[in-house]
């Protein structure tokens, strides 16, 4: 017997004798003298039928063949004369291989809504739609690497556990210990051996190391933010891609995260069509339209100051109501419902804000010559608002260290930092993707939970 995947199965150039599939039961029908089995395994969004007739091996077990069971079936791939698939299997033999019990089976046949699914997140990738979004999240993966490696990055691995806060915004997971033999004994503040350490909120500073010795890097790793900001849109722990780019300014970075995205739409597009029509059908009407712009527009590149002006002149409707919540003014760091009035309803495309006031931006951003902003970049897409934040990085010792000192950090931790700036220093620039946000623009999924494998939230940390 050989043993196929259902999405070879399907996409069979003839027919085959002697094959294997192994998946789990999504429906049965019995006949008269036989029954059809729809079974999936996971490779693709189809479902493969079987048919099995009365008295086959197996045939005394299919009482207890329901929904969510596992079952093996051997038979002959076989041309389908009904409606909707091609190709068929018709059995020879089956095994149930591990049964589900129909009264406590969470998953019924009817649609679920993703707030149930969330409570039972080790069940839902069993489902139509997990299952597109985790295939579609681990062809992203692939795509990413794949991009930078077309493009001769290296890939660097930063680390987790970390002594600096990256960021500078008081973000971070404190990383404890405590001594096994003391159960329940209180974990102390400075508790790394000794030392202070966290979970990493950006892998840029380390990516920055091997930018000025490697050339053009990336990172993708885990990210973790303590922001206790219960939006859709944010995530205690999250993927984050970081290239950074030695000899290169604000503007390259801004043609690389242009390119990146495009890239990686037309790869999806591309590799996971089935998947991404789901969500086309079922989720968002108007993805492929957002997707297409993605692909084929021109992003918009506009200073802040003039998104400032943009939104000011449109702080009201048409009715005289105000449009914002929140209110409108130079120096304010922009809210989504901004990002989201500018890229949807404004250009109907992507946006590329630039030149941010320095004061609501991290101190390793490179100061322009008014004094006043920083060369700093966010991409803004429709419905997500902000994918990407990155910026071109302050590369003169001098400006660096008087902005560590204005900003009141502690400069003696970033003794490292400096040398990059000491020795052989060159303009670089970078920029970090949100991998869940990426997913969420791809699939029109609005809740980053359900992008996310097993998301971490207090009430979800058991598995
Ligand atoms: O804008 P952020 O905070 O930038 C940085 O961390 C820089 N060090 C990146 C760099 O220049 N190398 O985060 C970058 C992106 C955001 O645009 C967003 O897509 C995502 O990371 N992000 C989050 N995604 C989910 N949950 C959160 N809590 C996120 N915080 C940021
Ligand atoms: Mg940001």
């Amino acid at each position: 017997m050989n043993r196929i995947k259902v999405k070879a199965a399907l996409s069979a150039k003839e027919p085959r004798e002697d094959i294997q599939i192994n998946g789990w039961v999504r429906t049965k029908r019995d006949g008269k003298g036989f029954a059809f089995v729809e079974i999936n395994d996971g490779s693709c969004l189809s479902n493969i039928q079987a048919i099995v007739d009365e008295g086959l091996p197996g045939w005394d077990d299919m009482p207890r063949v329901g929904t969510g069971a596992a079952v093996s079936i051997d038979g002959e791939l076989v041309e389908s004369p009904g409606k909707g698939q091609k190709w068929e299997v018709r059995a020879k033999a089956l095994r149930l291989i591990g049964e589900a019990d129909q009264e406590s089976y969470p998953l019924q046949k009817k649609r679920h809504s993703d707030e149930f699914l969330r409570s039972i997140a080790h069940l839902r990738p069993r489902t139509n739609k997990f299952g597109a979004m985790f295939r579609i999240r681990s062809e992203a993966a692939y795509a990413v690497h794949k991009f930078f490696r077309d493009r001769d990055f290296r890939y660097v691995h930063s680390p987790i556990i970390t002594g600096s806060d990256c960021e500078g915004a008081g973000e971070m997971f404190r990383v404890t210990t405590h001594d096994p033999a003391q159960p329940g004994a209180q974990s102390y503040e400075k508790d790394f051996f000794g030392k202070e350490a966290a979970l990493t909120v950006s892998g840029q500073l380390t990516a920055e190391i091997f930018a000025t010795s490697l050339g053009d890097v990336y990172t993708f790793g885990p990210t973790f933010r303590a922001e206790n900001s219960n939006t859709p849109r944010h995530a205690a722990e999250f993927w984050m891609i970081e290239p950074e780019m030695s000899f290169c300014d604000i503007h390259g970075n801004m043609d690389l995260g242009e390119q990146f995205l495009k890239y990686l739409v037309r790869h999806l597009r591309e590799h996971c069509a089935e998947d991404m029509a789901l969500f086309a059908q079922w989720v968002d009407k108007t993805l492929d339209a957002t997707l297409d712009s993605i692909e084929n527009d021109t992003f918009v590149r506009l200073p802040y100051t003039e998104a400032i002006e943009i939104l000011l002149k449109n702080a009201k409707t048409k009715k005289g109501k105000d449009r914002f919540e929140f209110p409108v003014e130079w120096g304010i760091d922009l809210q989504t419902e901004h990002e989201r009035f500018l890229t949807e309803q404004h250009f109907k495309k992507p946006v590329i804000v630039f030149d941010y006031p320095k004061d609501i931006k991290a101190f390793y951003m490179r100061m322009n010559d008014d004094g006043k902003t920083v060369a700093a970049m966010d991409v803004l897409v429709p419905r997500v608002g902000e994918i990407i934040g990155g910026s071109q990085r302050e590369e003169r010792l001098d400006v660096l260290q008087a902005r560590i000192q204005e900003m009141g950090l502690p400069e003696e931790e970033y003794w490292w930092y400096m040398d990059l700036r000491r020795f052989g220093t060159v303009p670089h620039a970078g920029f970090g993707m949100g991998f869940e946000r990426l997913l969420m623009m791809v699939t029109g999924v609005t809740n980053i939970r359900d992008v996310i494998p097993c998301p971490r939230t207090p009430r979800h940390l058991e598995f």
